[in-house]
């Protein structure tokens, strides 16, 4: 599809990531009901995305069940694809996640040297190989390894189980930039939320203002004494309203000219 999204501009930028941020175990957290209804009154020029290691398929039908609310953007899959209303992939994206990449060699040495298991085929995706990992150790192994072998790509490890290998090009910090370079957002005016290890390079990254919520993962805890990230208070969805609040996210709303009593 060639037909991008260049005429479309926002002020604002909303990422998040969902699982262990906006829900829990799949299900709704203290905060959204709030955050929604402040996403709603913002529609117009606040964009959201979910910036999610979900699948684009799982994604949707999160706000197609109206757990969460319509975004208008999916960085499915880790930051590996972009989804744009009315859903369809980003070329522009998948361009530029593609080059160097080469999933076969990373998979069979990820087998035969690493034993890595496997995570089951719906996690799987051309651009994501995922698997099962109960600790952080092997991650450095891995990463050395890969490089020695000149083997360009990203080792993303979260939640003290979950392994991604994705094209370096990639990842939900990539995502974000493109996006906000596509909508023209000013990164002063984007705002990421997220809780764990893949979540990492979209909160360090530099001039967005990055929120890490309440109850973030051990992986991301560790640079929280580094000044990359807001680190909140309160757990889930509520960390994210409270983090919003901190970089005075919400822009305020225009009073419509139109809309005001003009009898007297
Ligand atoms: C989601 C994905 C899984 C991935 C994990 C961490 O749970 O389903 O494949 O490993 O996120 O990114
Ligand atoms: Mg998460």
């Amino acid at each position: 599809m060639e037909v991008e999204e260049e005429n479309i501009s926002y002020q604002h930028l909303l990422a998040s990531d969902i699982d262990g941020t906006l829900l829990r175990d799949g299900e709704a957290t203290p905060g959204l009901k709030a955050l929604k209804r402040l996403i709603a009154a913002h529609r117009d020029n606040v964009a959201l995305v979910y910036a999610t290691g979900r699948s684009f398929a799982s994604t949707i039908g999160l706000v197609e069940s109206g757990i969460l609310p319509k975004p208008q953007a999916i960085a499915s899959f880790v930051g590996t694809e972009i989804w744009m209303p009315a859903w369809h992939r980003s070329v522009g994206y998948q361009t530029a996640v593609e080059s160097d990449w080469r999933p076969e060699e990373i998979l069979y040495w990820a087998k035969k040297v690493f034993r890595l298991r496997l995570q089951e085929p719906e996690f799987q995706s051309d651009w994501k190989l995922s698997f099962y990992l109960d600790s952080h150790a092997a991650v450095f192994d891995l990463r050395a390894f890969l490089q020695s072998k000149r083997i360009s790509a990203r080792v993303i490890y979260s939640c003290g189980k979950y392994l991604d290998i994705i094209p370096h090009q990639a990842g939900k910090a990539n995502a974000v930039r493109f996006l906000r370079n596509t909508w023209r957002v000013v990164p002063q005016n984007v705002l990421t939320c997220g809780d764990s290890g893949n979540d990492i390079d979209m909160l360090t990254a530099p001039r967005t203002c990055n929120v890490a919520v309440g109850n973030l993962e051990g992986e991301l805890e560790r640079l929280s004494d580094q000044g990359h990230f807001y680190v909140a208070e309160l757990p889930y969805a509520g960390g994210v309203l409270e983090g919003a609040a901190a970089f005075d996210f919400w822009p305020r709303l225009d009073v419509n000219p139109k809309s005001q009593d003009t009898s007297a």
